[in-house]
């Protein structure tokens, strides 16, 4: 645990940042919430409050969505060509990256991750989500289609944007939320409202300030700080929100397709995980090692793809167990701002209280902790890296999603193929998956096996722009990311002109 002394004041744009009055962005607009609800925002890592944002409610849902939908019906937006939209998407990126520093530390004060991963990896990443999705926004095409006889017909599709769009995000990575989102509504002529996650807002309207810099027109960004169950509900019920995009837990996923079904807006979630780390016992050990480390204690395990379940066969078992022990018990956590850090804080009080009830469930069911089990001081939600072994799949520790730095391990003597993919798929989940082998037969044969959205091999936390994530099974619907994520902002309209007068058919009655 680093020393408190660590954990620094914030630099001035970031303290002036924290102790203005945050509005909603509506229109182009700040404007305060009709009923002058608040939230207060706190530091992980200490506990204390650092900021105060606006709470939106369902009559501040109502404005913000008729102002995305004056924008897109009316503005300039849709009917920009793409080139035009992706120059702004563009510009965005490049002011993320101009703030990089501010946004990077604003982002640790708020959700308590290392800077260095706010500023090496968020920030970069979320840019790099700007620039690829600014590219499709001139790549947006449809097919042509045969249909009658050559000169009867010419056929086409066109992509055309969904409309009005609700997002909403969790905490776990806010900006890159954030932008992974925006980006692809953006680059198809969307327009959006955003709702953050109470936990984390701040990032967010940091970004609404750049989206204005930017110079998107007024209306095509709406953002909105919020409860979960007023604001994100009230947006989900919308009559005039054409699609909902959602990332966060299973069931509030499940509330949302309810809430969604009053006029059957188009929904994609991305939900969560429980994702298996699978070894079998030709694998490179040394890999597993590190690699499995980082699967399930990246983000401090608050990761939906986080590598919670690591099955391994029984003959490396003991060697990959001790690895990953030793190496849990040398991470070092600690305040977000200690250059040394090298896990944060969960998110909050409730993360806190949620992952350390898991571990005392593990440690009741019968689980063996070997690594981890404890908070870290007694001020901050740190939570030590943890790892239980003999954990099967009726434990809650193995059956549900924890969130947090835990990792449970489970054994397998079998060599069957079929027999390894059903341990894995023993879940409601499919988000993703790694798989560990120097087989390369096997290692395709498993990818094939395993049901879902995600399966990679030899590493774990595999990404980018251009490949979709998205699960299988209670894991969501639809991908986000490549061209599948763009799409998803989409309808496809089908054109048919009929090049010669047609036949009358009541003729052919005769
Ligand atoms: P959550 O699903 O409640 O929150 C995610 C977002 O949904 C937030 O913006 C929240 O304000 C909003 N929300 C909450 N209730 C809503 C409702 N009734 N209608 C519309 N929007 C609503 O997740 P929470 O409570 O923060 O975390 C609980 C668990 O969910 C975690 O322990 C984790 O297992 C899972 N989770 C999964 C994530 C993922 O990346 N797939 C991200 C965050 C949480
Ligand atoms: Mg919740």
């Amino acid at each position: 645990m680093s020393s408190p002394e660590a954990h620094k004041t914030p630099s001035p744009k970031v303290a002036a940042f924290l102790q203005r009055s945050h509005g909603l962005l509506i229109g182009g607009e700040w404007v305060q919430p009709a009923a002058k609800g608040e939230i207060a925002v706190f530091d992980p890592a200490t506990e204390a409050q650092i900021a105060v944002v606006a709470a939106a409610d369902a009559a501040d849902v109502d404005l913000a969505v008729a102002a995305a939908r004056r924008a897109f019906e009316q503005g300039p937006w849709r009917r920009m060509s793409g080139a035009t939209r992706a120059k702004l998407i563009w510009r965005l990126a490049d002011l993320l990256i101009e703030n990089a520093d501010e946004l990077a530390e604003l982002e640790t004060w708020d959700n308590g991750k290392p800077m260095h991963d706010t500023r090496a990896v968020d920030l970069p990443v979320a840019s790099e989500l700007l620039r690829y999705f600014a590219g499709w926004a001139t790549k947006l095409n449809g097919i042509s289609a045969s249909i009658g006889d050559p000169g009867d017909y010419q056929a086409f599709t066109v992509r055309e944007p969904i409309g009005v769009v609700a997002q909403i995000i969790p905490w776990n990575f806010p900006l890159i939320m954030a932008v992974m989102k925006l980006a692809p509504a953006l680059a198809t002529g969307c327009t959006v409202v955003l709702k953050p996650a109470e936990e984390t807002p701040l990032t967010a309207l940091r970004l609404g300030e750049l989206v204005a810099e930017a110079g998107f027109p007024p209306g095509v960004v709406n953002i909105l700080t919020g409860i979960g169950e007023v604001a994100g509900a009230a947006l989900s019920v919308h009559p005039d929100v054409d699609k909902i995009a959602f990332t966060g837990s299973t069931e509030v996923g499940r509330k949302i397709v309810q809430a969604s079904a009053g006029n059957l807006k188009r929904v994609t979630l991305e939900l969560g995980g429980k994702s298996p780390m699978v070894v079998l016992s030709d694998a490179d050990v040394e890999a597993v090692i590190r690699g499995a480390t980082t699967g399930i204690f990246f983000n401090s395990g608050q990761s939906c793809m986080a590598g919670s379940r690591l099955i391994v066969h029984e003959r490396v078992h003991d060697q990959v167990v001790a690895g990953i022990a030793e190496r849990a018990r040398a991470i070092k956590v600690g305040s977000g701002f200690d250059p040394s850090t090298q896990i944060g804080p969960l998110v909050s009080q409730t993360q806190f209280q949620r992952v350390t009830g898991y571990i005392a469930a593990g440690l009741k069911a019968g689980a063996d902790l070997i690594a981890g089990g404890e908070r870290v001081g007694d001020r901050g939600y740190f939570v030590q890296p943890t790892v239980f072994t003999g954990a099967d799949p009726s434990m809650s520790i193995v059956a549900e999603e924890i969130f947090g730095p835990v990792l449970s391990v489970t054994a397998f003597a079998d060599e069957d193929l079929e027999a390894i993919a059903a341990l894995a798929n023993t879940t409601r989940y499919g988000l993703a998956a790694s798989v560990w082998t120097q087989n390369v037969g096997k290692a395709h044969t498993l990818a094939g096996l395993i049901r879902s959205g995600q399966v990679w091999v030899n590493g774990h936390h595999v990404g980018g722009a251009d490949l979709p994530v998205g699960g299988y099974k209670q894991s969501g619907w639809g991908r986000e990311n490549g061209r599948d994520g763009i799409e998803a902002y989409t309808e496809v309209k089908s054109i048919a002109v009929a090049l010669r007068p047609a036949g009358d058919w009541l003729a052919l009655k005769g």
